[in-house]
């Protein structure tokens, strides 16, 4: 790992670190967390794009970066940026004043990384899944990016998540069991978490439930990818329609809300099919299923809605965990990324 000017190295998804990759990182993370000295990036800044909102890995992203020497540049891009357009050979006459292959080599002046959190459009969900935002931004950038999620994909959230589930079970996770299910919001997230941590379960080895309600199926090319890890892993991948079969002997249960993707861009269809799924909530009697389950999510969740107050305050909670490991999981991935070449 690490790039030169000429070749950047972009992590765009989990998928762009190899397995060896992925435990350096976790493995350099564990020792981070307990002490010792990561890369010295004086000197180095990264800049940072959110075009929509974001608590965890904005805060854990600039803390990561000064833990480190370096310096986090943070441009509140969703309310300081004009529109921009990514669309090549376009005669730009429209709202967008400038273009990202501008944008991007400009900044690329300044900066060692971009870490960009793009603002899919919401609309057509066969548009946003291409991810075009992220692309453009990798293909223009002379220095690395780095995807803090995009319509598809968080890649930063999976590395905390791996780091939490060897904590949990231990270092070796083939065998062990992980249940993912859909919770009920009235206001879904993307299941771009739940994309990445679906890969990076199979890729390690772990056995997946996945539970959702019909007509809330994940993107048919990441359940084509998720069957193919399963298949190179040599594990079982089962999707269900019930929390409970999900949970049923599983060591961790990952919860997580996400808009139905066939309804994506009409809000008032998608309500509507919210409001049938009643029921799909963790509570203790859920996690009572599994064996000796540790319940994740990812955050931010809906207390007494997808999680019960008796399990996210319990001793069998993760989530604190998870939100903590993003910091040492991205001092680890920076410090590997930004070394010199
Ligand atoms: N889990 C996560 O990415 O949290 P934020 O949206 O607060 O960054």
């Amino acid at each position: 790992m690490g790039s030169s000017p000429a070749t950047p190295r972009h992590f765009l998804r989990l998928q762009d670190l190899d397995t060896r990759e992925v435990d350096d990182v976790l493995d350099l993370a564990g020792r981070l967390r307990q002490g010792v000295r990561g890369a010295d990036l004086q000197g180095r800044t990264v800049g940072l794009l959110f075009f929509r909102g974001s608590l965890r890995t904005r805060s854990s992203f600039e803390v990561a970066l000064h833990q480190l020497g370096g310096h986090a540049l943070n441009l509140n891009a969703a309310s300081d940026f004009w529109s921009l357009e990514e669309r090549t050979g376009v005669v730009m006459d429209g709202e967008a004043p400038e273009h990202i292959r501008d944008a991007a080599e400009a900044l690329s002046c300044y900066v060692d990384a971009l870490a960009i959190r793009p603002a899919p459009a919401g609309r057509v969900w066969e548009r946003d899944r291409l991810d075009t935002g992220i692309h453009a931004w990798a293909q223009h950038s002379k220095v690395p990016v780095i995807n803090m999620e995009s319509a598809l994909w968080h890649p930063l959230q999976a590395l905390a998540d791996l780091m939490t589930l060897r904590d949990a079970l231990g270092g070796d996770l083939r065998g062990r069991r992980l249940a993912i299910t859909w919770t009920r919001s009235p206001a879904p997230g993307s299941p771009a978490g739940v994309n990445s941590m679906l890969l990076a379960a199979l890729r390690a080895g772990m056995e997946v439930s996945l539970a959702h309600p019909r007509g809330f199926d994940l993107d048919s090319a990441v359940l084509d990818e998720a069957r193919g890890e399963a298949q190179r892993s040599g594990v079982e991948f089962q999707q269900v329609d019930s929390m409970d079969t999900a949970v049923e002997g599983s060591h961790v249960v990952y919860a997580r809300s996400w808009w139905p993707l066939s309804s994506y861009g009409n809000p008032t269809l998608t309500a509507s099919r919210l409001a049938r799924e009643t029921g799909w909530c963790v509570d203790e009697r859920t996690l009572a299923l599994g064996e000796d389950a540790r319940l994740m999510h990812p955050m931010p969740v809906r207390r007494n809605l997808e999680v019960t107050d008796e399990v996210l305050d319990g001793p069998r909670s993760l989530i604190i965990q998870q939100a903590g490991n993003r910091l040492h999981t991205q001092k680890g991935l920076l410090s590997l990324l930004l070394r010199p070449s």
